[in-house]
């Protein structure tokens, strides 16, 4: 089947409706006149519950979101993305992390090869590996080095999880190049009893190289140059890098170029992961996943969370012009979910050209970001209420802790529900302007019953499918990620120029005096 070219959406009939609408009603007012509104607009997708009420949303907008979503073939490309077609079309690929979480027997072919059974052949290599790592006592502490879609997924899902980890296992990340990272890690650590997981995609990435090097000296200067096997395993695309790197092919576990680096925590990347939950867990994890896929491809568009919220979150950047969007997870335990979201969702959608190369006419993604409630509320919260920019909220709670000091939890739950509320109805306060909460900022809720290896996977997919919307509505590819490679470049351009003699002269004035400073103080 041909691709269809990417619509640009800004021309369409359904854009321009969906401009035309009138202003929506402040939330206090929406609410007055519908006394079914919480009702309404309230969706469930397996086990997450999501409350839009508190978005500016009715039914005419919402249809007209819905038209548009439809006018940008968003169930075409789905269907096209689930199936294996290469349409993440600058770089000539299928994108398919789905195909990481399909059940075995499910058939998603690629050029015509089923990649299922690949998909299996490596999770069982990884959960026989894995319990016998979970079985060796000699091992205490695995340290994944990697960066980015190699380190975040692992990291924030592992934190994640924390109530389900192995209790002799400590997980660690190291991920930035600069040196008090891995310093700091190795620094507590005993290279007899640690385990290494490089994770790269490329095996080029020169930050987890130099990490990866790092790490292998600090033990090769203990244990000598025979422990590296025994203590150093890989996760790529790359086998030859791997070897070059010194790391038997035995100990690499493979993924393939379909799998988009911040779309990687289901593949092998999530080594670390399943290390510290288990083979058993790790497959509920993946099980998460595949409900949302399902949820995603299977429910109508009028209760499909994924296309409700990404058209939601389109309507908020393009109509409302709000450029930066807030992921407040009332959870200690996803206290790396907006880290892990700025990727998924800046990386991928942080875009200005379309997919056929011309510019795009819309706003494209948000700046996201976030911290865990309450910390938030005593730091940054009073903008959110009282400051110029209105800043769409992504609330996320849990019903049960997985500790067990349920008063702790109550106050939490408390103060999650009562921030959504003081955000979207604000506070009279007749000749107290310092006082006043305007309030009519929107704000949706994401409940879950607990956190558990299906649910964080849920939640991982649920943002996933989001990004996808998006990014089709904007006709960009949310699969490659051109932007990081000019900084690389430069960097590796400038790397030379801080020891070399003479000293170079070769860039802008401004950069040429920061070398020049570098050079005068290392
Ligand atoms: O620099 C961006 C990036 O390419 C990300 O997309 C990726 O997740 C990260 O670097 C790490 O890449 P790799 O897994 O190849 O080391």
């Amino acid at each position: 089947m041909p691709a269809d070219p990417p619509t640009d959406i800004s021309t369409t009939r359904e854009w321009v409706a969906l401009l035309g609408r009138p202003v929506p009603q402040p939330l206090k007012l929406l609410f007055d006149a519908d006394p079914e509104r919480a009702e309404r607009y309230v969706v469930d997708a397996a086990d997450l519950h999501v409350d839009f009420s508190k978005t500016h949303v009715d039914d005419g907008t919402m249809a007209a979101l819905l038209d548009v979503a439809r006018a940008a073939g968003v169930e075409r490309r789905r269907d096209r993305m689930f199936a294996g077609e290469p349409i993440n079309t600058t770089e000539g690929r299928a994108v398919l992390h789905t195909a990481l979480r399909a059940p075995r027997g499910t058939v998603v072919e690629v050029d015509g090869c089923d990649v299922v059974p690949d998909v299996h052949e490596v999770l069982d290599r990884m959960a026989a590996f894995v319990d016998d790592i979970r079985a060796d006592e000699r091992i205490t502490d695995v340290v994944n080095i990697g960066i980015g879609g190699s380190d975040l997924g692992p990291a924030m899902a592992t934190k994640a999880l924390a109530a389900y980890t192995h209790p002799r296992l400590r997980t660690h990340f190291v991920s930035n190049v600069d040196g008090a990272d891995v310093h700091r890690t190795l620094s507590g650590l005993d290279p007899a009893s640690t385990l290494f997981v490089v994770a790269s995609k490329t095996f080029t990435t020169v930050e987890t190289i130099t990490n990866a090097t790092t790490a292998r000296d600090w033990l090769v200067a203990a244990l000598g140059d025979a422990a590296v096997s025994d203590h150093f395993v890989a996760v790529s695309t790359n086998a030859e890098q791997v070897e070059a790197f010194g790391i038997d092919i035995a100990n690499m576990f493979g993924f393939w170029d379909w799998v988009g680096g911040r779309y990687s925590v289901g593949s092998a990347i999530g080594l670390s992961l399943m290390i510290a939950i288990g083979p058993e867990a790790f497959g509920e994890f993946l099980a998460g996943m595949r409900a949302i896929d399902e949820h995603f491809l299977d429910t109508p568009l009028e209760a499909n969370v994924p296309v409700l919220l990404g058209m939601l979150g389109v309507w908020y950047v393009d109509v409302h012009g709000c450029s930066t969007k807030a992921v407040l997870p009332y959870a200690e335990e996803l206290a790396r979910f907006p880290a892990y979201l700025q990727q998924l969702d800046m990386e991928s959608n942080g875009k200005s050209v379309r997919l056929d190369g011309g510019p795009v006419d819309t706003a494209t993604g948000p700046v996201v970001w976030g911290e865990p409630g309450t910390n938030g509320q005593h730091a940054f919260y009073q903008l959110l209420h009282q400051g110029t920019t209105v800043v769409p909220v992504d609330f996320i709670g849990v019903a049960r802790p997985n500790h067990p000091y349920q008063h702790h939890h109550d106050l939490l739950i408390s103060n999650l529900f009562a921030q959504a509320e003081a955000l979207a109805f604000g506070r009279e306060a007749p000749d107290e302007p310092h006082r006043f909460f305007a309030g009519d900022r929107p704000s949706t809720m994401i409940l879950t019953d607990r956190l558990t290896p299906s649910t964080v996977g849920q939640l991982i997919a649920l943002y996933e499918h989001i990004v996808f919307v998006q990014g089709t509505v904007w006709g960009i590819n949310s699969f490659d990620q051109w932007g990081v490679e000019l900084g690389k470049e430069l960097a590796n351009r400038i790397l030379p120029e801080l020891t070399d003699t003479p000293a170079p002269d070769r860039h802008d004035s401004s950069t040429n005096a920061l070398i020049s400073w570098y050079r005068d103080h290392r």
